[in-house]
């Protein structure tokens, strides 16, 4: 089934094999700008599951609900092609997505430092988050 994208919302299949045991890929990582170190990181950790890559609502459209119906919808797509655990990821000084996603049932599984992308303050940590989707 074809992963759906749209405004806000790409979530996308994660590839299934440990990057460390695939020919090449360590000299590759090394190329990559270090700021995207610890990203590829957690993704990694995320293996095997369903990524959130992104949900961002409109300023003027945000403590409407939109989030959290995306978030349903984008969970019901990823049971129905039978993964068993939805993963993202998020910036720990963004309280608002981050209380979100806890109050959505998503626990913390590994975090990492951020390494500033050029020109940016961001600081604290990136935050590797899962859900457990219920087959039942
Ligand atoms: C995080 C974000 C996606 C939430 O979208 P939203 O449509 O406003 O969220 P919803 O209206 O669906 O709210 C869902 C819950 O989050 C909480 N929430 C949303 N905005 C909040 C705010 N400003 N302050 C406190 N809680 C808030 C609400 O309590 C709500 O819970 P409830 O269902 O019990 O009422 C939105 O703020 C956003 O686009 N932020 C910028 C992009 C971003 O940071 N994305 C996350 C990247 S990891």
């Amino acid at each position: 089934m074809a992963a759906p994208t749209g405004p806000g919302l790409a979530p996308l299949t994660l590839p299934a094999w440990p990057i460390d045991l695939c020919p090449g890929v360590a000299q590759y990582f090394d190329t990559i700008p270090k700021y995207f170190h610890p990203i590829i990181e957690l993704e990694k950790r995320a293996s095997g599951c369903w990524l959130l890559q992104a949900i961002s609502i409109l300023p003027e459209y945000r403590g409407m609900g939109y989030a959290k119906h995306l978030l349903s919808e984008v969970e019901s797509i990823a049971k129905n092609t039978g993964v068993s655990k939805i993963a993202l990821q998020v910036e720990d000084e963004n309280t608002i997505a981050l209380g979100f996603y806890k109050k959505n049932n998503y626990v913390e599984i590994d975090r990492r430092p951020v390494i500033p992308f050029p020109g940016s303050k961001d600081g604290g940590y990136y935050i590797l988050m899962c859900k457990d989707l219920d087959h039942s």
